[in-house]
């Protein structure tokens, strides 16, 4: 077996990854031990099928792995698809984990008073600044954005900006840091992403790990 008969998949790390870890189950793809342990430095990882593979790497960049090819299959928000928005990348499948939305938050007291309808510049703290300008250009709003890769609920507090768009699942971080939700952007769940190249060169094992994925979640 050479290195270039390796199928590699790669997964997000955090939260995703225990949702998706019963499906890598179902789907009878088994990683050999040192997956299970986070604090493990090592990022590339057998599983029992010989030609099969997993990185496991930050989330934005399982789309920059798959869509450069060095990935065949990924799993990905579809947050992270919006804000790149790769040509390369297929995503055949909701696998219906990782239920969250991309919103717009703003401290309680300013929503008090605030009209959005009223807004024609706004400044925000994002991960997204994309999908951020794409969402408020739409509506004649000019969005700027000040990126950030973590902990965006702190900007309005220590006054970066007054605004944030970020991921909301159950709320309680915007809570935890008296910010509230003004505005639904994007509702959000994990796709099964992969290389449209690998797609064609690699159809019989490809194809089979996107039909193993989707008789799982369609069983589930
Ligand atoms: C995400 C997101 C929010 C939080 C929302 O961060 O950026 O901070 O989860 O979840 P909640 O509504 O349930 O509180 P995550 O913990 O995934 O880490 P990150 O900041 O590294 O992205």
């Amino acid at each position: 077996m050479t290195a270039n008969d390796t199928i590699i998949l790669a997964l997000p790390k955090g939260r995703i990854l225990k949702e998706l870890k019963p499906l890598l189950a179902g789907c009878g793809i088994v990683p050999e031990p040192a997956f299970e342990d986070d604090k493990a430095r090592q990022l590339l990882f057998a599983t029992n099928a010989p030609n099969l593979r997993i990185v496991r790497v930050r989330s934005f960049d399982v789309a920059t792995f798959v869509a450069f090819g060095a990935a065949h299959l990924g799993v990905a928000g579809n947050d992270v698809l919006m804000e790149f928005d790769y040509p390369e990348l297929y995503s055949p499948l909701d696998l219906k984990i990782g239920d969250c939305r991309l919103s717009v938050a703003e401290p309680q007291d300013l929503s008090q008073e605030d009209d959005p309808g009223k807004w024609s510049h706004i400044r925000v703290a994002t991960k997204y600044p994309e999908v951020t300008k794409r969402h408020f250009a739409a509506r004649g709003v000019q969005a700027e954005c000040i990126k950030l890769n973590g902990a965006m609920e702190l900007a309005p507090s220590l006054g970066l900006c007054r605004r944030i768009v970020d991921l909301v699942s159950s709320g309680a971080t915007l809570r935890a840091n008296g910010l509230v939700e003004i505005e639904t952007i994007a509702q959000i769940t994990s796709r099964l992403i992969v290389n449209r190249a690998a797609l064609k060169t690699r159809h019989g094992e490809v194809g089979q790990l996107i039909d193993r994925f989707s008789e799982v979640v369609d069983a589930a």
